[in-house]
């Protein structure tokens, strides 16, 4: 792929002056900035306005047009943009990339050329085939010197805690995290995907109690997660009811054995035990065996399963060092801490970094981890995909950071949150939600949809449909969590996502599927393509096609606003307005190939436009047309 490439064809629609330069414009990996620049560049050969003003000037048209530009932004002293728009509309010169353009009364529109735009975006696209809308070139470190490497981000994401629950938080930090690390991936940088595995802390230790109590050999070899999960369970009840008794009337009781044992058996393990230790190691080892199954079931990888029990005594002290130097770590009544509010910074709270009994806090192992990953990867960036209700303590750790001159690292580091997951329940007989049962539900929903509709899947009714359920399963549920924003309060309904009602992950796939079973066995021919005629195009009946190529030419600049937001759901929504253009083009591929054609008359085309109509919530004006 050659710039030389892309003047050919541009050479070949009648565009005989090479693409103006504009620092903005990304004309090799967006068709649309081709648009752009040649229109700029008349703009400011017609106005005297900055090229840099006109481009910016121009954006999508909302309503009427394809392309807006705003003369208002152009910022010409003494013109009034009336006369202005209405002399542009004048005196625009002809050109063989849009009709002739239309003001508004402040705004000059602009349509495609629907043929010519057929002919640019459809060689562009297939030259680029599966690299199109991604931008590799992007996450270079020096774009003068790709030599000097990719940058490097280090996304945390999943993170479940030892012998717990995969809870809701879990799922979607899984999810979302994975939306991450592939869209960074296709800005080209160089993503190591990381789970950050809560294995270490007095939640171990408490987990430690509960096997020596209820433990069984035979329950963890059969099912070492739902083992786990059950007694932890277990002994959470009795520990909470302590800890009540404890606080009666606000006096803390000394006797708290479950406590006791629980911290007790945290030092051990921090000072080295070797049986508590090796306790550790047995359900760690096998448990991370189990996640690594259930992750390769939703098509997601790690290349690094770390955790907090990985974080360096040694670590731990150069921070505690740090922070004692610059008189933050304070000895509290109870442990040592660090007095944020002394620090001027009210609503951190007085965290603590260290126990009386010398063992450390979630928050002292992540501010370590930090250090170690940063010596590790020298990452560019470091992003935490981890649910709102930890929001404070990753501003804990990031002011940590600051507090003990580390300034430059904390502001390579993101905290990506999301809201709550409802809807989500357990299976029967066990304590907390397991990442396999959520999967399990979601198979067994969609196997479910696909026997009440036998009829329509004829194919899946003689042999085993549990695969394809599974696999379906998993796209409803990661469809689900990634059209909505992440901010916003996710609702996991199986019986509703299993469906191919509305904007649901099975709608996805089936419109995949059909456009895949109509391509198959179809190859392009570069050359035919190039010279093929396009002027059906400028026929009504084709209009569904040019809209989906007024989709396509889009689809580089999706890609790049929602990896600025990481919002999984600018493409998601993008994906939908795709598939609802479908059906009418369906319809008029039917009609062309002359195969039914006595059922197929004006009134279903008719209604097959207003799919695509009643989508954009805005009718859609014939090519060249100028609204009145
Ligand atoms: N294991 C934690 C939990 O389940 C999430 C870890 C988030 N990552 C971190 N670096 N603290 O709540």
């Amino acid at each position: 792929r050659s710039s030389d490439g892309l003047q050919a064809v541009l050479e070949g629609v009648g565009v005989q002056s090479p693409i103006p330069q504009f620092p903005l414009a990304d004309t090799q990996n967006s068709p649309v900035d081709i648009y752009l620049s040649y229109l700029a560049d008349t703009l400011t050969q017609l106005t005297g306005c900055e090229p840099s003003i006109a481009y910016e000037s121009i954006q999508w048209a909302n309503d009427v047009g394809d392309l807006v530009v705003v003369l208002p932004r152009l910022r010409l002293p003494n013109i009034d943009p009336k006369v202005l728009s209405d002399d542009l509309q004048h005196n625009f010169p002809d050109t063989p990339l849009y009709a002739a353009p239309f003001s508004d009364g402040y705004n000059l529109r602009f349509f495609f050329d629907s043929c010519t735009l057929a002919q640019v975006v459809l060689p562009y696209i297939i030259d680029r085939g599966s690299a199109y809308g991604k931008d590799e070139s992007s996450g270079f470190r020096d774009h003068e010197k790709p030599d000097a490497g990719r940058k490097k981000v280090v996304v945390e994401f999943s993170s479940p805690n030892l012998g717990q629950e995969f809870d809701g938080n879990h799922l979607r930090s899984t999810i979302i995290g994975a939306y991450i690390a592939s869209i960074y991936e296709s800005m080209g940088w160089d993503v190591c995907r990381m789970n950050f595995l809560g294995d270490w802390g007095k939640n171990i230790g408490l987990l430690a109690v509960a096997w020596f109590r209820f433990g069984s050999e035979e329950l963890f070899d059969a099912d070492p997660l739902k083992h786990l999960l059950d007694i932890y369970t277990k002994i959470g009840e009795l520990f909470k009811a302590e800890q009540e008794a404890a606080k009666v009337d606000g006096v803390e009781k000394p006797d708290a054995p479950i406590g006791e044992e629980r911290d007790e058996f945290f030092k051990k393990m921090e000072d080295g035990d070797p049986d508590a230790v090796a306790l550790w190691e047995r359900f760690r080892k096998v448990c991370v065996a189990k996640y690594a199954e259930l992750y390769a079931r939703l098509n997601v990888d790690f290349d690094e399963y770390s955790g907090e029990s990985e974080v360096r005594h040694e670590t731990t002290v150069e921070v505690e060092t740090a922070l004692k130097e610059k008189g933050v770590e304070e000895e509290g009544d109870e442990a040592w801490i660090i007095n944020f509010k002394g620090h001027g910074l009210k609503g951190l709270g007085k965290p603590i970094v260290r126990h009386r009994n010398g063992t450390t806090s979630y928050l002292l192992r992540d501010v370590a981890a930090v250090l170690e990953r940063s010596r590790k990867y020298s990452f560019d960036k470091m992003i935490y995909v981890v649910s709102a209700k930890q929001d404070s303590h990753f501003q804990q750790v990031f002011k940590a950071l600051e507090l003990m001159g580390q300034t430059e690292l904390a502001g390579r580091l993101q905290h990506v949150s999301f809201g709550k997951s409802l809807g989500l329940s357990p299976n029967s007989g066990t304590g907390g939600l397991l990442l396999g049962d959520i999967l399990d539900q979601c198979q067994s929903a969609v196997l479910e949809f696909l026997q009440t509709h036998s009829d329509d899947f004829p194919e899946l009714q003689t042999g085993d449909a549990s695969d394809v359920a599974d696999a379906l399963g998993i796209m409803a549920l990661m469809t689900e969590d990634l059209s909505i924003k992440r901010a916003n309060n996710v609702v996991f309904d199986l019986a509703k996502m299993a469906t191919y009602d509305g904007y649901t992950g099975l709608t996805l796939q089936y419109w995949l599927d059909q456009v895949r079973s109509k391509l198959r066995g179809f190859t392009v021919d570069r050359d035919s393509l190039m010279n093929a005629d396009y002027s059906m195009f400028m026929e009504d009946a084709y209009l569904p096609f040019v809209d989906v190529l007024r989709l396509l030419v889009q689809f580089p600049g999706i890609v790049k606003s929602s990896f600025r937001a990481l919002e999984s759901s600018t493409i998601l929504s993008y994906l939908f307005r795709l598939v609802d253009l479908l059906p009418a083009v369906w319809d008029v591929e039917t009609m062309q190939q002359g195969e039914e054609v006595g059922d197929l008359g004006e009134e279903q085309i008719e209604d097959a436009w207003g799919v695509a109509e009643a989508d954009q919530g805005k009718p859609v004006p014939s090519l060249g047309e100028v609204p009145t």
